[in-house]
């Protein structure tokens, strides 16, 4: 294992450094309040071994949304439930690297601790890795975030394995300039996942739902291929992404919903895919919509319709969903299978959710919507591995790279 190279920060003397400290606390979010605490749980360890030790810490993080870069908002409701979850009191500046954070890195103390703004408030952070604009870690040494951060820092932390597929400046460019340390849950999370990786107990069925397929379409084809899927029960957005690539017409008002968040780009890729694996692809049959205020379920062969949003699995997909995980040896799930915070759209991840847990497959899954959705149906005692990663955890699981960990290993 290469990445055992990667130098943990337990063990290392922080007392009066400043430390750079890049955790991934992005959390469910609901009007505005966290409501899921995994991720922030998940952190203080390492918070508790850096102040304990009389570090200045300042931590940068971000926020995202679960339907990718929208609602972009500020991290002070981080901050406050990190100091309640931990005890240990976290500032907050709702500045990234402008005057005012970098005047309050300067003034921090031994053991205090201030979260810096939303990272996501810097187009650089997201750009890098989402659109067009492919830097390599030595390219974003003239960002931003790193020109102004620096200079202030003498060790770099990164505990945010659940963002290791980002491949943004606050994720790998520090690395390049500082010596830099993974936290514990890094190498926790490394390893849990590798060890399920090389031993998997077969057939090793992924269940890929939620709205955020780019996560879903960034590792589909890798898993596929590399036979490390078997198969893949695709719900949620991505589900009905494979139905229009069938050339199946769902509505225009869903299709025109994708439209408008460029997700009918996903359409050809989904093609692709099905050309190649459509047998190891199980789908849904059927589909949840509103009318009146009342649930109703509408079957393939009956649509399109074009009022309807399709926002939950039907009953018979879950059915055929139920047995497939019924004789799985390994499930892997990321996204839950509809829009379940909306008790008429709930059915669909609910029967799933019960599906897994009393199957007697090794369950991991991860993914902070993921996890959420998850311990509302079922105890998460009933799941082998709860991982903090969601798109990171599925990319390591196709075998990929992932960005994080390339620049740990090139460290200085
Ligand atoms: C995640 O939740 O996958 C990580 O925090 C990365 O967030 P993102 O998908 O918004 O980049």
């Amino acid at each position: 294992m290469e990445e055992v190279k990667i130098k943990s920060i337990i063990g290392v003397d922080v007392k009066g450094k400043t430390v750079l400290f890049r955790p991934d606390i992005n959390s469910p979010v609901k009007g505005g309040k966290i409501v899921n605490d995994n991720r922030l749980n998940a952190t203080i360890p390492t918070l508790k071994y850096l102040v304990d030790g009389g570090a200045k810490v300042a931590v940068i993080a971000h926020q995202g949304d679960t339907l990718d870069y929208q609602n972009l908002m500020s991290m002070a409701p981080h901050a406050e439930r990190l100091t309640e979850l931990s005890g240990i009191k976290v500032d907050y500046i709702d500045d990234v690297c402008g005057e005012y954070a970098l005047q309050r890195v300067r003034e921090l103390k031994e053991g205090e601790v201030v979260l810096l703004g939303n990272l996501r408030y810097l187009t650089e952070e997201v750009s890098t890795f989402e659109k067009d604009v492919k830097l390599k870690a030595e390219d974003m040494l003239s960002t931003y975030l790193v020109r102004r951060l620096a200079p202030l820092c003498d060790i770099y932390v990164n505990d945010a394995f659940s963002a290791a597929h980002r491949n943004a400046p606050s994720m790998v460019a520090f690395e390049l300039l500082m010596p830099s340390y993974a936290g514990p849950l890094f190498f926790k999370e490394y390893e849990a996942l590798h060890k399920v990786m090389t031993s998997a107990a077969k057939p090793l069925v992924f269940v890929l739902g939620g709205a955020k397929i780019s996560d879903a379409f960034g590792m589909m084809g890798k898993v596929l291929k590399d036979g490390v899927a078997d198969k893949i029960i695709a719900c949620g957005v991505t589900g009905v992404v494979m139905r229009l690539a069938q050339g199946k017409k769902i509505g225009a008002k869903y299709e025109n919903w994708l439209r408008d968040r460029d997700l009918m780009a996903f359409v050809e890729p989904a093609k692709e895919l099905l050309k190649e694996y459509g047998d190891r692809f199980v789908l849904p049959v059927d589909f949840a919509y509103e009318e009146g205020g009342v649930r109703k379920e509408i079957s393939l062969e009956d649509l399109p319709h074009d009022d309807a949003m399709l926002l939950d699995v039907g009953a018979k997909s879950v059915s055929i969903f139920e047995e497939v995980l019924g004789s799985a040896g390994t499930i892997f799930v990321n996204g839950p299978a509809g829009v379940y915070e909306n008790e008429l759209f709930s059915y669909g991840t609910d029967k799933i959710w019960n599906a897994i847990a009393k199957s007697s497959a090794y369950s991991v899954i991860g993914g902070g919507d993921t996890v959420t959705a998850a311990s509302k149906f079922i105890d998460l005692k009933d799941v082998n591995y709860v991982c903090t990663a969601g798109g990171a955890m599925v990319r390591f699981l196709s075998g990929k790279r992932l960005p994080l960990i390339e620049a740990m290993l090139n460290s200085k």
